[in-house]
């Protein structure tokens, strides 16, 4: 590889997985036992405003009970120690890479939820976010305009994802890019493979399997995320 300074690294639910947070599309995932359409989307929270609480409720609950794995704390070692700059843009919406970042005291400056947050509630009234650690079904007030209309601050599909405009800006400055658990499903994180390569990174790809999106990539390194992601990172720190 020539030379690399500056690293974007997105992150999808595969990282995640081995600190027992369920995946989206794998058997048995998250989209085996709801449907999309029922929880994951504004339709659905206009119809039935109870189920969708009641599942994001629920989620942010066992988030609060895991912990960040090797692949996490390998992650935010190498934002730490990496001379140039590690952008770390995830889709995932559990906290887990802000626990591993704040274990070695990182600033979570390079940190992009894309996707949004469960540990956030989303004021459709007065537009704040605010952090959130207990349930909305009860539907409690705002903390800043004290109506009752808080969400999920999670983007369903439909809704444009988070800080799109800082993404694209890292994407251009990269000399690598680096894709990690994610099946390559779901646009727009999935064509940033193909974004950085016609702006002239290389491409790496870290999963259990070839994802969709798997040919896109320079290089490919098939295996859990706990112990692809921490040998990878020690090679870039030997560097
Ligand atoms: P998916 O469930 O679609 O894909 C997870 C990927 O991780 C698959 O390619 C698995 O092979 C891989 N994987 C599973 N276990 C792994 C492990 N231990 N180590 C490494 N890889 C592993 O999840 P995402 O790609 O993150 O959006 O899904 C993208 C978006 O779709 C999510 O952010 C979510 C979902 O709908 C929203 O809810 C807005």
């Amino acid at each position: 590889m020539a030379a690399i300074r500056n690293i974007v690294i997105l992150t999808g639910a595969g990282v995640s997985a081995e600190s027992g947070i369920d995946t989206f599309r794998d058997s048995g995932g998250v989209w085996e036992q709801h449907r999309v359409e029922d929880v994951a989307t504004p339709e659905a929270f206009a119809r039935d405003r109870d189920l969708v609480l009641r599942f994001y409720d629920m989620r942010r609950e066992a988030i609060q009970t895991r912990q960040p794995n090797a692949a996490h704390l390998a992650l935010a070692k190498l934002q730490a120690q990496w001379p140039g700059r590690v952008t770390l843009v995830t889709q995932n919406v559990d906290d887990l890479h802000d626990r591993a970042a704040a274990a070695l005291g990182v600033t979570a400056a390079d940190l992009i939820h894309m996707h949004g947050e469960h540990l956030n509630a989303w004021c459709t009234a007065c537009d704040v976010r605010s952090p959130w650690a207990g349930p909305l079904l009860d539907r409690p007030a705002c903390p800043s305009c004290g109506e009752a209309a808080l969400r999920p601050d999670i983007v369903w599909f439909g809704e444009m994802p988070y800080r799109m405009e800082e993404i694209f800006a890292a994407l251009r400055e990269a000399d690598l890019f680096v894709s990690i658990g994610t099946s390559g499903a779901v646009y727009p994180a999935a064509g940033f493979v193909r974004n950085a390569r016609d702006l002239g990174a290389a491409t790496l790809e870290l999963n259990l399997e070839p994802s969709q999106g798997s040919l896109w990539f320079d290089e490919a390194r098939h295996g859990p995320a706990t112990v692809v992601v921490p040998a990878w990172v020690e090679e870039m720190l030997a560097r």
